[in-house]
């Protein structure tokens, strides 16, 4: 299968975890790499990483101006995936309501926006990011789960509607990135240590797990509308 040898291609949420490690697999594979995100230090602190060849343009996804004038008077790109994404969790009683519209419009309206208004070129994709909580809804974690579901469901209508533009979705199970940075570290190390026990793999995920399946959707001309879990078979118990 063809690498991404000089083929452009944008991370939205570039700056961490799955979309930093896929930025660095991009590069790895000779891509030309832009990364977007909100925060300009973010971005500043992941070209330090990354390289100087590397592009970094902020981005905030939940602006529609923002989002048409990111993507207005520049050439296609050939591969757009779309990582960046937080938002705060909460049973559907207690969560605040604006927080709860606030995770849907990052989560699914960005990629809908992202959709609605970049092009890519000729045999060029698109992936989102999803979770497996679409499939395996949680407690204190149902509107997250529901979106996942409606952005799943999303990239296979567009996958349909926008083609030969190609869509699939990446949807990760338990995957140690940044996302968690907010908690208490005992706390963080003793979730991520029960998740990896209950698996069938004895881990939790990487974000290079899903970066390479990414990368391998950038590539694979033959793959749309595919939702792919990397959940080390969190789905099986
Ligand atoms: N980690 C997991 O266990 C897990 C599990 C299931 C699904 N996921 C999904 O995987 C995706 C990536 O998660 P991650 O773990 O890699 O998270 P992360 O390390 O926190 O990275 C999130 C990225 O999104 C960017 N971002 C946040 N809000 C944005 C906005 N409004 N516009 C543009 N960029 C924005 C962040 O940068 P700025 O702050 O600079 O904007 C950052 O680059 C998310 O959709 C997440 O829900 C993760």
């Amino acid at each position: 299968m063809a690498k991404l040898e000089g083929k452009s291609v944008l991370v939205i949420g570039g700056s961490s975890g799955i979309g930093y490690a896929t930025a660095v697999g991009a590069l790895a594979e000779g891509a030309k790499v832009t990364i977007a995100s909100r925060s300009e230090e973010k971005l500043h602190a992941a070209r330090a990483g990354l390289g100087r060849k590397v592009e970094a343009r902020p981005l905030d996804v939940t602006s529609d101006a923002g989002v048409e004038a990111f993507f207005k008077d520049v050439p296609a790109f050939d591969h757009i995936v779309v990582s960046g994404a937080a938002f705060k969790f909460g049973t559907v009683r207690e969560q605040n309501i604006e927080d709860a519209y606030a995770a849907m419009n990052v989560k699914f309206w960005g990629a809908y926006r992202v959709a609605r208004n970049a092009t890519v070129a000729p045999g060029g994709s698109f992936v989102f990011v999803s979770g497996f909580l679409s499939r395996r809804p949680k407690p204190n974690m149902v509107l997250v789960g529901a979106i996942n579901a409606a952005l799943e469901t999303l990239t296979q209508g567009l996958a349909l509607e926008m083609a030969p533009g190609r869509f699939n979705v990446v949807s990760p199970g338990i995957i140690d990135t940044p996302t968690r940075a907010a908690m208490p570290e005992e706390a963080r190390k003793t979730m991520l240590e029960n998740v990896a026990r209950s698996l069938p793999v004895k881990r939790v995920g990487l974000a290079e797990d899903c970066a390479d399946q990414i990368l391998l959707m950038l590539r694979n001309t033959f793959m749309t509308g595919s939702v792919v879990y990397i959940d080390g078979g969190g789905l099986l118990v």
